[in-house]
């Protein structure tokens, strides 16, 4: 079993079946914790409202100690690195930590950097990975139609700067789904073809039939040199109720979050039955992130110092 929670890649089938039953269990109180007294860091140094806060009452609903980190009055600011940062918190008495940050790559640095079994879990790195958005959309998806193989799920919008879409596209290829991406040239990534995905840039060819579609944000603050028009994404990407009748009847939408209203999707789609099932992704987040802490520290020996 996984001792890190890194990306996607690195686990198993069977270690993802494994998280998904367990978040099933914890959501219908069937599951009791095995981690309590444990503590998690959070260590959020980009911004967050779901991750930050589900993995927060995540540890509390298990019996878990949080350490809220403050990046912006941490020691960071008179240069610490993260590796004796990291080290330091462990000493201190983390058996966790979660990392949110905007360079790619950070948590796996980090993995191989420090000297001691502290459990690192990737809250989302930049553009590269956030494996419990791809779980907890998972899980979501299995909630709604019971399996992903051979189903048309279709991700569309800001490809290019998007770690939740590489995360979902690493996870559905696991469970064999017929994975379409769909957004204008300025978001498409080099080189997306390797990833087994059919690549589309007309949005109304993309979405015929599709099972699934999930709406990415436009990430502006990652938009460093990119010349583009918002109003031609919105003209051309948006998904509304007119475009959404050319997929499945029962199509399901989903978005990682936070959205753009009115960017990404109309807000009268939000706010309608359809849109539920965006909230109800960063409801399960809580359960899921249950699962991911309780496999990951519950086989850890106790603390010897
Ligand atoms: N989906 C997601 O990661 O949302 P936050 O940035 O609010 O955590």
């Amino acid at each position: 079993m996984f001792n890190n929670l890194i990306d996607i890649e690195r686990l198993t089938t069977d270690e993802i079946n494994q998280i998904i039953a367990l978040a099933a269990d914890f959501k219908t109180g069937k599951a009791k914790s095995a981690v309590k007294e444990k503590v998690l860091c959070l260590m959020f140094c980009e911004n967050s409202t779901r991750t930050k806060c589900s993995f927060e009452l995540a540890a509390k609903k298990l019996g878990m100690h949080v350490l809220n980190f403050e990046a912006k009055t941490s020691s960071f600011n008179k240069g610490e690195s993260m590796k004796d940062t990291l080290e330091n918190l462990y000493f201190i008495g983390a058996d966790a930590v979660v990392i949110r940050h905007s360079t790619p790559f950070i948590v796996d640095e980090a993995l191989n950097a420090i000297n001691y079994p502290l459990t690192l879990i990737n809250g989302g790195d930049g553009n590269n990975a956030h494996p419990t958005q791809a779980l907890l959309d998972y899980f979501t998806m299995l909630e709604k139609i019971k399996m992903v193989e051979g189903k048309k799920v279709l991700i569309v919008g800001d490809i290019s700067h998007s770690r939740v879409a590489k995360s979902n596209v690493a996870l559905l290829n696991k469970f064999n789904a017929d994975i379409h991406l769909c957004a204008p040239i300025y978001f498409k990534p080099k080189n997306v073809e390797k990833y087994n995905i059919t690549w589309h840039s007309d949005i109304k060819t993309a979405i015929k039939g599709a099972d699934i579609i999930m709406a990415l944000r436009v990430q502006k603050e990652r938009h460093i040199n990119e010349q583009y028009q918002l109003e031609d994404y919105i003209e051309n990407y948006q998904i509304n109720s007119k475009l959404l009748k050319l997929a499945k009847d029962n199509v399901l939408l989903m978005h990682p979050g936070p959205v753009n209203r009115n960017i990404e999707i109309t807000s009268e789609l939000l706010d309608s039955e359809k849109g539920k099932t965006i909230l109800e992704q960063a409801q399960n987040g809580v359960f899921v992130r249950m699962a991911v802490l309780n496999l990951l520290l519950s086989k850890k020996g106790a603390r010897c110092f």
